[in-house]
């Protein structure tokens, strides 16, 4: 496993992660948009009713208290592979100013840990082409293609 830096920890997305800048911390990925406290309590409570299919979990530095990475597992229910279960990796997100710390990595080993915790048989996500080296550096294998619609 790859080591944090000192004062660095991973762990479960808190509630008061909103005043840590976490919202800040996805910037990197696309428009997050300007969510109110209420409207992060909402998306939040909803996440952690949730919680045996999605887990977010976000990298503090503790001397700053602030949210510098995050990522997400979100576990699918299947017919197939005998009632199996796959895991879903979405916005993994790195403060501009952490990149290249092994922060990105050790999200990622956190969250396939979750996912082979909670029974997937395999666990998935879509990049850019720039991002390849980095999941291949993470264990991911390049299978299949994505396609999107938009509404
Ligand atoms: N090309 C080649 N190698 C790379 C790249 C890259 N673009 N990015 C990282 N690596 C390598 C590193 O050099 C390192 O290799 P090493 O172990 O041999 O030293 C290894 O991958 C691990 O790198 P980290 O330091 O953990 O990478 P970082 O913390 O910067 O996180 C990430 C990578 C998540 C892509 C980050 O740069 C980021 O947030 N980028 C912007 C947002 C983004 O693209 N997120 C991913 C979207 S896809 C999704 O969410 C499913």
């Amino acid at each position: 496993q790859a080591a944090l830096p000192e004062g660095y920890t991973v762990r479960p997305l808190r509630e008061n992660d909103y005043e840590r800048g976490f919202l800040k911390v996805l910037e990197v990925l696309t428009e997050v948009g300007t969510q109110t406290k209420e409207q992060w309590l909402e998306r939040f409570n909803y996440l952690k009713q949730h919680n045996h299919e999605y887990f977010t979990i976000a990298i503090c530095n503790e001397h700053e208290n602030r949210i510098v990475a995050a990522g997400t597992i979100f576990v699918e229910r299947k017919f197939v592979h005998n009632n199996g279960l796959v895991g879903h990796i979405e916005d993994i997100a790195v403060d501009a100013n952490q990149q290249g710390k092994k922060l990105g990595l050790r999200i990622i080993e956190a969250l396939k840990y979750i996912g082979a915790k909670k029974g997937c048989y395999k666990v998935i996500l879509d990049c850019s082409a720039k991002n390849i080296p980095f999941y291949e550096k993470c264990g991911f294998t390049q299978k299949e293609y994505e396609m999107a619609w938009y509404v």
